[in-house]
């Protein structure tokens, strides 16, 4: 017997609070933290051009059939993609999409929190001066001493999975919606700060140019598929976040004259994507001018930020109060992200009945399991190396650079070819019928399209 899920789990009270949360879900490690360094690992401007054209051609148009999807079911991924797809007239099958992204979701989470944790460590101790007057090779040292300790790591790592689930225990609109309506203002506010101190130091111009000079022959074809699985990842698309958000989001909503207004999908995404490379771009002019000021190498790996802006923080005027308040943002913005990790997941247990608590405790401490594995493989498993590196490079690396790609590409083709074209255009109400044909084509054609080239390309590049 077919069961009915029925949405249980409220509304954002307004659009804007949508793009808050999204934008929430969106900014985080991925644009402070994996943004720079893979940039360095991969060369620099031609990457970023790469990383660029996925954002536009694929990353957009596919958040746009995600919310879509997400608004039009009103369910956690699994069961929207389920009763779409009945919806639709074909295979249930299709919640499949759901599964892969909860999966996803589960396995990102398990990783996130352990780099988060390295932020949390990096608050308590740029509030002691640690980082005051410290050299780039003595930021190297201490970057390298807190990974050695995996007691401390392991601590760390807990504390962040708890508050992270907490929130998702309480129910995403709470606490979420005041943080992210504060925190993300004065997260740019610091980036500009960073961006304004970076380029009083003499290795501004060779940043600069690192990040923007287009070198296309230092392209590999694991660099593409890193591209593409970073324009999924800081956009958290492919997993069912922003499906899930879509979920909560309103069809229409009362002005203040009291009259209903359709509330727009398309432009919301435009604004997440938009504020979302902003800050990736400005997290690598804020840190590649450290690198080349201290004389530091530009493939660091993931260490890149934790090694380069103590080094700002230790020479400019304020830097113990500015430190601190970076470091206690980059936690703020993780925790937004990895509460959007957990959403689809729990949302979905909550909706088979268990109560949201123990949905939260059942998917967290799960997740904390995992995560042990990759707080291991920075010090006591570092030498365990086994298909693309440590345990940690492997959960990153399958979950980020396959899963995602994958489920974006699932997602894309089922808004664009399987879901009926009426339902489509009828959630979307886009104004101009123009630029609905534009969002068709790529969503239908070129994101497929572009997702499977690059896989292939790539695959047969690693291989040959
Ligand atoms: N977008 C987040 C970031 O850039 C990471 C994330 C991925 C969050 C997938 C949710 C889903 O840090
Ligand atoms: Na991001």
């Amino acid at each position: 017997m077919k069961k009915e899920y029925k949405p249980v789990h409220g509304m954002w009270t307004s659009r804007w609070v949508f793009i808050l949360a999204a934008t929430g879900s969106a900014v985080g490690l991925g644009n402070i933290w994996r943004f720079p360094y893979i940039t360095g690992e991969y060369g620099g401007g031609a990457f970023v051009v790469l990383y660029l054209l996925c954002i536009a051609l694929m990353g957009i148009p596919i958040m746009v059939a995600e919310v879509m999807l997400g608004r039009r079911g009103g369910l956690s991924p699994i069961h929207t993609m389920s009763k779409l797809a009945e919806q639709s007239k074909v295979t249930r099958r299709w919640a499949g999409i759901g599964y892969l992204g909860a999966l996803s979701g589960f396995l990102i989470l398990s990783f996130y929190s352990a780099v988060a944790s390295w932020a949390l460590i990096y608050v308590w101790e740029a509030a002691q001066g640690v980082f005051q007057g410290i050299t780039a090779v003595q930021s190297k040292a201490h970057y390298e001493d807190m990974l050695a300790n995996p007691w401390l790591l392991l601590g760390s790592h807990t504390l962040f999975m708890v508050i992270t689930m907490g929130v998702v225990a309480l129910g995403v609109k709470q606490g979420l919606e005041r943080a992210v309506r504060v925190l993300m203002p004065v997260l740019f506010a610091l980036l500009v700060v960073l961006i304004g101190y970076a380029s009083t130091t003499p290795g501004f111009a060779e940043g600069v140019g690192f990040l923007f000079a287009f070198d296309f022959s230092k392209l590999s074809g694991e660099a593409v598929i890193v591209a593409l699985g970073q324009a999924f990842f800081t956009l958290s698309l492919g997993m069912g976040a922003i499906m899930a958000y879509g979920a909560y989001m309103p069809r229409e909503i009362k002005d203040k004259s009291g009259r209903s207004r359709p509330v727009s999908i398309v432009s919301s995404v435009i604004t997440i994507a938009v504020l979302d490379t902003l800050v990736a771009l400005g997290a690598g002019l804020a840190m590649f001018p450290l690198l080349f000021t201290g004389g530091l190498e530009v493939g660091q790996g993931p260490g890149m930020m934790f090694v380069t802006l103590p080094l700002a923080f230790g020479q400019m005027p304020g830097g113990l109060l500015f430190g601190t308040l970076f470091f206690v943002l980059v936690v703020c913005a993780a925790w937004s992200s990895s509460i959007s990790l957990g959403e689809p997941m729990a949302a979905w247990l909550v909706e088979r009945g268990l109560g949201r608590g123990t949905a939260a405790l059942a998917v967290g401490l799960a997740a904390w399991l995992l995560g042990v594995g990759s707080v291991l493989s920075f010090n006591v498993w570092k030498e365990h190396e086994f298909l693309v590196g440590t345990f940690f490079d492997n959960i990153e690396f399958l979950s980020t650079s396959v899963m995602l790609p994958l489920g974006g590409l699932l997602i894309a083709i089922f808004a664009g070819w399987v879901m009926k074209e009426t339902h489509a255009r009828k959630e979307l109400a886009m104004k101009s019928f123009p630029l609905y044909l534009i969002w068709r084509a790529l969503v239908r054609v070129v994101s497929p399209t572009a997702v499977i080239a690059l896989f292939i390309y790539s695959l047969w590049s690693v291989l040959a």
